[in-house]
């Protein structure tokens, strides 16, 4: 059983619905470690480096206006096999498709409005935590909740 870290951002809709500290809760009711967290606002640069694979699509205009219509939660989390948890706790990319239960299938019905993002694999987590984290902020620390949860 890999300990994973990946990036969670909860996004621009979910900050303005007041949806944040649910969404945290749910990961952190899942088990998953905070390594990392701040508040922050996604610049076009920032946006364009995250999303690479999508610059040159067609929707790449209205997810850059999206992220960074306001200001988004950045959270690096740990645990085992996080990047899998976190993207089956989100649920797919539509929320009219999305299972209940996911975050997405709960409290979403829009495609560009999803609510979260989760890191899609392990490269992918390799390459977007440091895009939001500068070693430093990442914070190693014991929790004994651990030892009940992995
Ligand atoms: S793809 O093309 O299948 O790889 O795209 P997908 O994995 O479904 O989505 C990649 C990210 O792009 C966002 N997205 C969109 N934003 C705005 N408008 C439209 N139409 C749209 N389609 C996809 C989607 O929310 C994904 O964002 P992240 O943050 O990675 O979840």
């Amino acid at each position: 059983m890999a300990l994973e870290r990946t990036l969670i951002l909860i996004k621009p809709d979910a900050v303005q619905r007041r949806l944040a500290g649910t969404i945290l809760s749910r990961f952190e009711n899942k088990g998953l470690k905070i390594v990392g967290l701040k508040l922050m606002q996604v610049t076009k640069e920032l946006s364009a480096e995250h999303y690479a694979e999508h610059v040159e699509k067609p929707f790449y205009p209205l997810l850059e206006e999206f992220i960074t219509s306001g200001p988004v939660i950045a959270i690096a989390a740990e645990g085992p096999e996080a990047i899998s948890v976190v993207r089956s706790m989100m649920g797919s990319t539509n929320g009219r498709e999305s299972a209940p239960g996911t975050i997405r299938g709960d409290f979403g019905v829009s495609r560009q409005m999803n609510l979260v993002h989760g890191s899609d694999g392990p490269e992918a987590a390799a390459r977007e935590i440091p895009i939001y984290f500068k070693p430093e902020e990442l914070v190693d620390y014991e929790s004994s909740l651990s030892a009940w949860v992995c």
